[in-house]
């Protein structure tokens, strides 16, 4: 009789607790078919908006750090065919000199300016005071990009203190500067102005060999969207994140899902004045999404990286892509 008790006690128990899972299992569904509906929809039915129209007044400026490749290049391609001023800032002179003149011959209506600076000396007082009184010059600037940036990183032991140093100055400390110089501007002017900060995917997932520079990219990340929060009012400010862009940056890498430079910006330009976080072209949307239902990763990531081979492998790449870097920096300073 006990025992008779004990198995209906047993099969009800079971019962309730299937139950549950189906309930838990419905709402799991149900959140992630919401989240992807509400994902495709905004992909689909969304309309780019005027960027000259919402930011533009007279004679506007858009600002773009690390202009003269890359990503920055496109951002000013695309903002000068748009009709903004576009004042392109990098290091290096006649790489930049030669993007203006690009620009200048697609859109010969817009005027182009450069200011040749090295973000690693972004911390300095010197270097604010500089950039300080170059801004000063434009009368109305619309648009800030931050996009410089520097990659590298490889195990956190091994990683040189000067690499990371710079990586810290070029990938955060300017885009405090540039904003903090910039901001009392675009909270004086008549029209909305936008600030795009790049960030990475890196920011999502902690992502090994790429310590301080994922933790950069969070830091960029971070920042933006607080400052959303603060100066929405005024300023709309998108953290953008891509997946792999295919630049110097990654050599240029067309595996993993790579977009062109192009392609990135293009994609970028539907989600301005919608969002304050975005990865961007579709590709990379989905490519984000898909991953952000990845159950497991920090265990996974784990498992994999204490294989030998793996060690050795990641060694191998990061020595011959920092090895490179020198000998391009040689090369540069012996023109
Ligand atoms: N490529 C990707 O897969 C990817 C993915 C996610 C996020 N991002 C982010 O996107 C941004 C642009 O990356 P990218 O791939 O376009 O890189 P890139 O092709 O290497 O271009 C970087 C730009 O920054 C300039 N720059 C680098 N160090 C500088 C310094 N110390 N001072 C002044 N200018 C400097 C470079 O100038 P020089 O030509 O003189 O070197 C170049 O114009 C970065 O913030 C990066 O973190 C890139």
């Amino acid at each position: 009789m006990e025992n008779q008790n004990l198995n209906k006690t047993l099969e009800i128990l079971k019962m309730e607790l299937m139950s549950i899972f189906t309930i838990l299992g419905f709402l799991f569904a149900h959140f992630y078919f919401l989240k992807f509906s509400k994902f495709l929809f905004h992909l689909i039915f969304k309309k780019k908006i005027d960027l000259k129209d919402k930011y533009y007044q007279t004679d506007s400026w858009a600002i773009i750090t690390g202009a003269s490749d890359g990503i920055g290049k496109e951002f000013a391609k695309k903002l000068a065919s748009f009709g903004f001023n576009v004042c392109l800032m990098a290091r290096n002179k006649e790489k930049t000199e030669a993007v203006a003149s690009e620009i200048k011959h697609l859109s010969p209506n817009i005027q182009v300016a450069s200011i040749i600076c090295d973000f690693r000396f972004s911390e300095t007082d010197d270097f604010h005071l500089k950039i300080s009184s170059e801004l000063s010059k434009f009368k109305d600037i619309a648009i800030l990009i931050n996009n410089v940036g520097m990659g590298l990183n490889g195990f956190f032991i091994e990683s040189p203190w000067e690499e990371m140093r710079d990586m810290i100055n070029v990938n955060c400390m300017s885009f405090v500067l540039l904003t903090k110089l910039l901001s009392p501007h675009f909270l004086s002017r008549g029209k909305t102005s936008l600030i795009i900060n790049l960030s990475s995917y890196t920011r999502v997932n902690p992502t090994p060999f790429c310590s301080i520079y994922g933790a950069t990219k969070s830091f960029d990340d971070y920042f933006s969207r607080v400052l959303d929060y603060e100066l929405s009012e005024k300023i709309d400010i998108l953290s953008f994140s891509p997946l792999f862009v295919s630049t110097n940056m990654t050599g240029f890498r067309k595996d993993f899902g790579a977009i062109s430079s192009k392609e990135a910006v293009e994609g970028v330009m539907g989600e301005i004045g919608y969002k304050n976080q975005t990865y961007g072209h579709w590709k990379h949307q989905i490519m984000g999404f898909l991953l952000g239902c990845v159950l497991g990763w920090e265990g996974v990531v784990k498992w994999v990286i204490r294989k030998e081979w793996v060690q050795k492998m990641v060694k191998k790449e990061f020595y011959k892509a920092r090895n490179a870097g020198k000998a391009f920096e040689k090369e540069e300073k012996k023109d």
